[in-house]
């Protein structure tokens, strides 16, 4: 991870689950985070005693379904940094429901969901190209996608992941035009891979807001733990610049669905 050492990434949901995990193993390589979530105080508890060797964190409130939000954060970025070479997509939500309930709460929270995993993940992605493009130095972007960017299980007590699914089939999609479009600009300093976990043992899977409790213990093998996705990017950052893994599935070993 040597060749990392004093680059700048960008973590989104940076202060809990998988983000916070990955946060922890940046600054232990050196690099110098820029950990977002809504939530900085949560994000400045985690780091507070992080030993003084580990790369800088800076804690910044960002709301990745707020243009205005993330346009304020790749300004500061660009002026106390200059650049961004590394950059997680890994903010996401879901919440249990079913699209054929009228009911307009629930309409609301499809919106969240939508525009967390997603549009979000667009417009970061955007800004934070520009500031790689900027460096023209190696870069890398990673999409936390899912299974469910994948497949659509059946399950056999009823199907309440409603846009869950679509927001990640989007990110699976979204990641080859990324590609694509780097290929169109002759662009070969920047990788872009998506990392598809199953189930990972964090708050969103065990509070029970997501999938209903049934479906969780009876279709899940043990959960990952969030350092085994946090493992698989340091991995994808160790791999010569001329290598792009551009999709990589990680699931505890019997996971059914
Ligand atoms: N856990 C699993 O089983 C699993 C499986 C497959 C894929 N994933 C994916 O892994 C990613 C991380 O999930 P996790 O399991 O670590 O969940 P988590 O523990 O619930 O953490 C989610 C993170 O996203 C942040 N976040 C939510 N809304 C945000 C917003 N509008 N703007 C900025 N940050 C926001 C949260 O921070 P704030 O609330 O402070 O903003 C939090 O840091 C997600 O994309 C999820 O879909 C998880």
């Amino acid at each position: 991870m040597d060749k990392w050492k004093g680059k700048v990434a960008v973590v989104t949901g940076a202060s809990a689950g998988i983000g916070s995990e990955i946060v922890k193993d940046f600054a232990k390589n050196g690099i110098v985070v820029v950990a977002l979530a809504r939530r900085a105080s949560r994000i400045e508890e985690n780091v507070k005693d992080f030993p003084a060797e580990y790369g800088k964190v800076h804690a910044r409130s960002c709301d990745v379904t707020s243009l205005e939000s993330i346009k304020e954060t790749f300004a500061w970025i660009e002026e106390q940094l200059g650049s961004v070479n590394i950059l997680v997509n890994n903010a996401g939500i879901g919440r249990k429901a079913t699209i054929l309930t009228e009911n307009s709460e629930v309409d609301k929270q499809f919106a969240d969901i939508i525009n967390t995993n997603f549009t979000g993940l667009v417009h970061v992605t955007r800004h934070a190209y520009l500031l790689m493009k900027k460096s023209d130095d190696y870069s890398m972007i990673i999409n936390i996608n899912s299974v469910a960017g994948h497949k659509v299980p059946f399950f056999s007590d009823g199907q309440q992941s409603n846009v869950y699914h679509g927001t990640k089939h989007a990110i699976t999609a979204t990641t080859e035009i990324l590609r694509q479009e780097l290929i169109a600009l002759k662009n070969d300093k920047i990788r872009v891979s998506s990392l598809s976990p199953g189930v990972v043992q964090t708050d969103f899977f065990t509070t029970g807001k997501f999938l209903p409790e049934d479906v969780r213990m009876k279709d899940h093998a043990p959960a990952l733990d969030p350092s085994d996705i946090s493992n698989v990017i340091t991995y994808l950052l160790q791999l010569p610049y001329h290598v792009n893994i551009t999709e990589v599935t990680v699931r505890p070993v019997l996971e059914a669905f």
